[in-house]
């Protein structure tokens, strides 16, 4: 096994983007991450491309291959990665054993969705393709209703409140409003987003990410060629995946998502770190709950602590952990197929030390956790400067 870096970062502006199409969207991303890496087309062997929904929300399949030509990248083999909302987080756990294992060498990953085309309606029910179509979707709950029966056995089990769950909404917001490249630059109060209007108990519509439109691309070397193109290479110390049933209704816990706790200690094991060594992360807050539950999946907070620490600012940008610098899904935005790679990007600004206005100084030690679906699959990296 071969040590791997990122060597090249892009982002596209998330949010509703009439003004672009996937092609695009991927080009924005793309054409930014190889200038980054500072590396002629040639050399790319590989593209993998992370996402979820394409045809039901733009009628578009194969696209990864779109995203090579996009790319000027023509006679590059390219794969397309579904995996629900970690789509861009299993795309670059590929890349990763794709380059470690020392069958390619340059590696492009993406991540794309183009969600805000279709109604509400049309999204909420291709999203609801992530949980069990037959099992859950048909028979009436949508993915605001999971994580809502999730909030709710939480707050029934540890006594965690409304207004923590607002907390989360209001922290990613504010590092939102720092970031150039968010969905959303309004900060919000507690008392907003306990205002807003229910979409399912105790879930509103601010404790809820967006629909988003966007991409996101980094390139992948093996660590000992990634000097010559960067000279912040970023080491990935650790790629990890864990699944837990599909369907809600066969968990053994509603109050935590068991594919994080597993995949997050294979993490810390293979990074030979503990959660008290991570400076920044970047965790799935699809709903302002599953961020209080990844906090505790992760080892940063015992069950049922999460959600005070948060709302004492424990969590806020520039402490000790700082969590969702970007705005997370909640203030930056959710394009789901790209959500896990943006993850990716963002640490890599910070530990380079290019997150601009929202820099968190002494950076040292960054995770991604990227969720699939309500907690089917899990997929945390971690990464560190390279020396
Ligand atoms: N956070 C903050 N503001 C939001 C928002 C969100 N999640 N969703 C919509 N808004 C804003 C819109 O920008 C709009 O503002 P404007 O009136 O100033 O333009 C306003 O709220 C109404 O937007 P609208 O598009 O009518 O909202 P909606 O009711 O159709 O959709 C949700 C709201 C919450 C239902 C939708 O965002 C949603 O389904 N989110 C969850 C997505 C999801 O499940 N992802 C997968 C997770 S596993």
């Amino acid at each position: 096994m071969r040590d791997v870096a990122i060597i090249g970062v892009g982002l596209s502006k998330f949010g509703e983007r009439w003004d672009s199409g996937i092609k695009e969207l991927m080009a924005e991303a793309g054409l930014m991450a190889l200038e980054d890496a500072n590396i002629s087309s040639n050399e790319i062997e590989m593209i993998f491309g992370g996402t979820m929904a394409s045809g039901r929300f733009m009628g578009q399949e194969h696209v990864a291959a779109l995203m090579s030509d996009q790319l000027g990248l023509n006679n590059i083999p390219a794969v397309r990665i579904e995996n629900a909302c970690a789509s861009g987080g299993s795309a670059l756990r590929l890349g990763y054993i794709a380059v470690s294992s020392g069958i390619h060498d340059i590696v492009v990953v993406g991540g794309v969705e183009k969600m805000t085309d279709v109604t509400a309606s049309e999204a909420t029910t291709a999203l609801g393709g992530a949980g069990d179509q037959e099992w859950e979707l048909f028979q009436g709950i949508t993915f605001p209703g999971l994580y809502a029966m999730m909030a709710k056995r939480h707050m029934y089990e540890y006594g965690t409140t409304e207004e923590m769950l607002a907390s989360v909404a209001v922290k990613n917001h504010a590092n939102a409003v720092k970031n150039k490249y968010a969905q959303f630059h309004k900060n919000l109060t507690i008392e907003e987003v306990m205002k807003s209007k229910v979409v399912s108990d105790p879930l509103k519509l601010l404790d809820c990410s967006p629909i988003s439109d966007g991409a996101a691309a980094v390139v992948l070397a093996p660590l000992e060629r990634a000097r010559k193109y960067n000279d912040t290479p970023i080491k990935i110390l650790a790629s990890s995946q864990a699944r837990d049933t599909l369907r809600l209704a066969e968990r053994d816990t509603l109050t935590g998502i068991k594919a994080t706790s597993i995949a997050a200690e294979k993490a810390y094991r293979q990074a030979k770190i503990t959660p008290k060594d991570v400076s920044i992360a970047e965790v799935h807050d699809c709903f302002t709950i599953a961020e209080i539950m990844a906090m505790e999946d992760l080892g940063f907070y015992k069950k049922g602590k999460a959600g005070k620490a948060i709302m004492d600012g424990e969590t806020a940008l520039g402490s000790k952990l700082s969590v969702n610098t970007s705005g997370g899904l909640k203030g930056c935005g959710h394009p789901v197929g790209a959500t896990g790679v943006k993850q990716a990007v963002e640490v890599v600004w910070q530990l380079r030390g290019e997150a601009g206005d929202r820099q968190v100084n002494g950076a040292n030690i960054g995770l991604t956790h990227n969720v699939g679906g309500s907690g089917a699959t899990s997929v945390v990296h971690v990464y560190k400067r390279a020396d």
